[in-house]
């Protein structure tokens, strides 16, 4: 039977002929394992916040299609960045050969992250990539086999990145065993404390406590812990932030115990959380952090990056075919560049501050939307049945979210029954305003 607060009818996302066809076509032949598309809508094009599906169809994105297209869809500077570089050579094998993108994007990037000294990245093609190259990077150095991640974290799907992932079991069912040596702690999210605390500092202090009164004394030793690997706001987990004062203590622990801090912002960073990378609002120094998303501009591009003292494995003992591929590092070159000139991270903090304001706002007169959470652009909405008892409401999510694409606005579903809200950091306050309008008023009928 529905609950107290589900709509008694799904409700179906409309979607025009031509979309239809090809989803149909698609349906017959790529494989299933992809996440399931619940919408039939097939993008064609794009500009700055919008979006065209095949039909025609303009929509709002609300998601940056997973926070990747930071710099707005259809951006000019991409394109010529990308035009000019294709036209000059694609692809250069960028681990046998020199290329002149690398050495000047990998600085760019190296200088724009809170790592103290002299840095070293690897370049690679996805977020997953950039972690697998911390994770054995971590090994190398330390000489430990071990390593800990946070309960709801997603940090990718190949084996060694999978072997922490554990935001959704669909992820991993099937696919054991991972790593053997892999070990999850409790992450502080707050709304859902999985100590039963209702204050978001007890809750952090419950977590990290957690970590050296059970985790190092039942689960796994640190000394055999190579690196610690962490969101500073869990991404595909539902949007959830930490309490400010919380990876500082983090780091501490990690110290006192040999344990290399990883920060895995393939989500948070470039910009979205209204800060370049994430773990700026924390003032904390990771040893590694990972790129991927936005970090291409739209491209596929994935960056690890680290302190130059853990450079120490030999020659080739890393190493991949296309990382730092031309027209990628091309076209993230001009993404850093288009973040700098329309200085898009104050716009993320700005604009986010806004949504955030409005939808707490919103929350208070609702009756499903229990937690709005965040910070810059990266916000998440959580849906429950009851803010009592807080009972996730998946399926009121799915129908808000469809409702709203027949509204056309595109947004982006994480964790049980979170809405995320990740739109182009080029987004104004109006064309927020225009999507927040949308989410409003179909919470309301679907209430
Ligand atoms: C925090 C984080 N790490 C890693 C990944 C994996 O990135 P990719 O899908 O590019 O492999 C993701 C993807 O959502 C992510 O959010």
């Amino acid at each position: 039977m529905f609950g107290l607060f589900e709509p008694m009818k799904n409700i179906i996302c409309k979607a025009g002929p031509k979309s239809r066809k090809i989803a149909k076509k698609d349906d017959a032949i790529i494989t299933k394992a992809s996440v399931p598309r619940e919408r039939p809508t097939v993008l064609e094009k794009g500009k700055g916040v919008y979006l065209w599906d095949k039909d025609n169809v303009k929509y709002l994105d609300f998601s940056s299609l997973i926070a990747v297209s930071s710099v707005g869809h259809g951006n000019p500077d991409i394109y010529k960045a990308i035009k000019e570089q294709a036209a000059k050579i694609t692809h250069v094998a960028g681990n046998d050969f020199y290329h002149e993108n690398m050495p000047i994007l990998a600085e760019m990037i190296a200088n724009s992250m809170p790592i103290k000294g002299k840095k070293r990245v690897f370049f690679s093609n996805s977020g997953t990539e950039s972690v697998e190259c911390a994770m054995k990077l971590a090994r190398y150095y330390t000489k430990r086999t071990g390593y800990l991640a946070m309960n709801n974290c997603f940090h990718g799907r190949t084996f060694g990145s999978v072997s922490m992932t554990n935001s959704k079991m669909i992820i991993r069912a099937g696919f054991e065993p991972f790593l053997p040596v892999v070990a999850h702690t409790e992450f502080p999210y707050c709304y859902r404390c999985p100590f039963g605390e209702t204050d978001s500092n007890s809750c952090g202090r419950k977590c990290l406590d957690y970590i050296e009164r059970v985790t190092f004394k039942k689960e796994i030793a640190p000394k055999n812990i190579a690196a610690l690997f962490v969101e500073p706001i869990q991404g595909e987990g539902g949007y959830i932030p930490a309490p400010d004062w919380y990876f500082k203590e983090l780091k501490k622990i990690c110290s006192k115990h040999g344990i290399l801090f990883v920060a895995d912002e393939v989500q948070s960073g470039m910009g979205r959380t209204g800060k370049m990378w994430a773990m700026e609002h924390y003032n904390t120094e990771p040893d590694i952090i990972c790129s991927a998303k936005a970090l291409g501009g739209g491209m596929p591009l994935g960056a690890t990056v680290f302190k130059e003292k853990y450079d120490v494995w030999e020659a080739g003992s890393h190493s991949n075919t296309f990382g730092g591929n031309a027209v990628c590092t091309a076209s993230s070159i001009a993404a850093l560049n288009f973040i700098k000139k329309k200085n898009l991270v104050r716009n993320a903090e700005k604009v986010g501050k806004h949504i955030l304001s409005r939808m707490k706002e919103i929350q208070e007169k609702s009756k499903t939307l229990g937690d709005v959470r965040g910070k810059g652009l990266m916000i998440g909405l959580e849906f429950v049945k009851d803010k009592k008892t807080k009972a996730p409401n998946p399926k009121f999510r799915l129908n808000l979210m469809n409702a709203c694409l027949n509204d056309k606005l595109l947004l982006l579903g994480g964790g049980k029954s979170v809405i995320r809200i990740a739109p182009p950091l080029v987004i104004t306050k109006e064309e927020a305003d225009k999507g927040i309008d949308i989410i409003e008023k179909n919470l309301k009928e679907l209430e």
